[in-house]
């Protein structure tokens, strides 16, 4: 029962539940969705990670997961963020709609600003912690298409680094896993545009990522190997982020 305790957002399907079940081998793992509960459920059986029903952007859900966690571990060693969503239809931002911004926006900003909030209350309690945010090649990366999910993603990376120098004295690290394109539901509609930009040459290394490439990462941040780094950003995206002349 003295295993650390992690909870990871979003992990029914794809990054997270890859987050999730990497870190099941060491950790107790609290793994939330948001409405795949058949999804959530396979996970808990083949990993048995505790999982829990939360709504990112959604203040009670917030409060209750946390709760939970509390009520269910005693303590929190880390807290990934990982929930997001991309928009329900790519638009133009010449024709893109203020519903979509505000849906993303709090989910994609708002939820995992503000459920770091209350962890990093919870951590300086303990005098320990470490967090991972999840953001994106978007945070830097104009794609007109999609303005409100790259507006998300930078803010988040501003996120990080405020939590990062907020929380540096008081013993909790907080990291930024920043990947590229990944094989996930997320852009399954634009897979095959995606294989074919990556077999012409749009990122340095030829392949697109997998949910386990990230969850490597995160095993590094979760064992402490990065700890001496806070406020690092890991760019997992086979190369995306380098220029090259
Ligand atoms: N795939 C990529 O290429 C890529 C690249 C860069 C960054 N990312 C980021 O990586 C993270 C995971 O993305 P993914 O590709 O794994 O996405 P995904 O396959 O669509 O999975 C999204 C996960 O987040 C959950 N979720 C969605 N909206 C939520 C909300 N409002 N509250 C709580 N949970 C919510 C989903 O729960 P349900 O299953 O219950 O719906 C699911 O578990 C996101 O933050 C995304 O922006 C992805």
């Amino acid at each position: 029962m003295n295993k650390p305790t992690a909870i990871v957002t979003g992990a029914s399907r794809g990054i997270g539940r890859g987050i999730a079940t990497e870190l099941a081998k060491t950790h107790r793992v609290l793994a939330t969705y948001r409405g795949r509960l058949d999804a959530a459920e396979s996970l808990r059986a083949e990993t048995g990670c505790e999982i829990f029903q939360c709504d990112i952007s959604s203040s009670a859900d917030r409060k209750a997961l946390m709760s939970f966690a509390r009520e269910k571990f005693g303590q929190l060693d880390l807290l990934v963020n990982n929930a997001g969503m991309a928009p329900r239809e790519r638009l133009d931002i010449l024709e893109a709609t203020e519903e979509s911004f505000d849906e993303v926006i709090s989910t994609n900003l708002k939820g995992p600003y503000f459920l770091t909030q209350q962890a990093a209350r919870w951590m300086v309690e303990q005098g320990s912690g470490r967090i991972v945010f999840v953001t994106s090649m978007s945070s830097y990366t104009a794609s007109t298409n999609r303005g409100e999910y790259c507006i998300s993603k930078a803010g988040l990376s501003m996120a990080v680094s405020l939590w990062a120098v907020r929380l540096a004295a008081l013993g909790i690290k907080v990291f930024e896993i920043r990947p590229g394109i990944i094989r996930t539901d997320m852009i399954a509609k634009v897979e095959k545009a995606y294989e074919e930009k990556i077999a012409g040459g749009l990122l340095p290394q030829r392949r697109m990522g997998e949910p386990n490439d990230i969850a490597l990462a995160v095993r590094a941040l979760a064992d402490g190997l990065l700890d001496y780094s806070t406020g690092q950003v890991l760019n997992l995206d086979g190369g995306f982020h380098l220029r090259a002349l």
